[in-house]
């Protein structure tokens, strides 16, 4: 039996335990975790996985691209691909801080629970891995969507990049404060909060009785959450009308969700994984 080699290719300088850990459960025999990778340094990488097995054993060599910074992790998958002729190529996927399996995750069980189409979208700091990819997919799914950050230079940058990579328009809202951000969730069919792990983003009296509200969606596990009074564990809970989605109630099926598309990666050598592979597995497996 040959073995499933996955190369972790981290762009920060201590690669993720988390994503090394979910590597081995989702089917990797062996993973060799590499720090600090940068887009120009991949040829060599690329070289030692296509060139080492057969076409009938290159299923079984990988890669994966994560780190904190979306845009360095978004290079690397992209100089893969580049390095990439016939049939020298191995699968790939791009989930830098879980963006892509935490955006769709939970984008599935917020479109599971409210049509997507012509909904009223607000992702509170959506400037992050995860924001940014949560806004683009709810856009993809057909919402009109928001995102704020606490600087208009950093928020608008954000909207840019989503839109350069995904042909999508989502606005920048500055929301500086707590105020700033529930003023930016007034009127939105859903909230997606998408702050750092552990920082307030609106309290429970900004969004409890909104009108048009449907789902509000918190991806921070750690206290204080992002959207004062839900629960971590909610994953679905109705407060009167509202359908909450916590963290860990995202969390199942995140996991769940990265370990399918570790074992997809060892199935073919061509696959390569970002958003709307990912988004289009969550919703088949949601
Ligand atoms: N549930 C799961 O399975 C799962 C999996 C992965 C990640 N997560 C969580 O998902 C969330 C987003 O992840 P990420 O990697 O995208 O986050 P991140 O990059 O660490 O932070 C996202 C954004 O939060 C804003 N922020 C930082 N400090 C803040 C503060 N003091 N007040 C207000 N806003 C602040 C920043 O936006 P501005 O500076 O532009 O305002 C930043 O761009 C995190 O809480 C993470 O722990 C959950």
């Amino acid at each position: 039996m040959t073995a499933k080699l996955l190369f972790q290719l981290d762009t920060d300088a201590m690669p993720s335990v988390f994503d090394r850990v979910v590597a081995i459960d989702g089917g990797a025999d062996h993973v060799f975790a590499q720090g600090g990778v940068r887009a120009e340094q991949v040829g060599k990488l690329v070289e030692g996985a296509i060139y080492t097995r057969g076409p009938k054993e290159k299923r079984f060599t990988a890669f994966f691209v994560g780190g904190s910074d979306l845009a360095a992790a978004e290079a690397v998958f992209a100089a893969i691909g580049e390095r990439y002729f016939g049939g020298f190529r191995v699968s790939a996927m791009l989930d830098a801080n879980g963006c892509n399996s935490t955006a769709a995750a939970a984008v599935a069980l917020i479109g599971r629970a409210v049509p997507l189409a012509g909904a009223r979208a607000v992702v509170l700091a959506g400037t992050g891995p995860v924001g940014r990819r949560a806004a683009a997919m709810l856009a993809l799914e057909g919402a009109a969507v928001a995102i704020t950050g606490r600087q208009a230079a950093r928020t608008e940058a954000a909207a840019a990049a989503i839109e350069a990579r995904f042909g999508v328009r989502v606005a920048a809202i500055e929301a500086a404060d707590g105020a700033a951000r529930a003023r930016a969730v007034s009127g939105a069919d859903v909230i997606f909060a998408a702050g750092a792990a552990g920082q307030g983003l609106i309290a429970e009296a900004d969004w409890r009785g909104a009108r048009g509200l449907r789902v509000v969606a918190d991806c921070n596990p750690e206290p204080p959450l992002g959207v004062g009074g839900i629960a971590a564990s909610d994953k679905g809970k109705d407060y009167g009308g509202v359908l909450t989605f916590g963290a860990l109630g995202i969390g199942g099926l995140k996991l769940k969700l990265h370990r399918a598309c570790v074992g997809q990666l060892f199935e073919r050598n061509d696959r390569m994984l970002d958003a709307a592979e990912i988004l289009a597995l969550a919703k088949e497996i949601a």
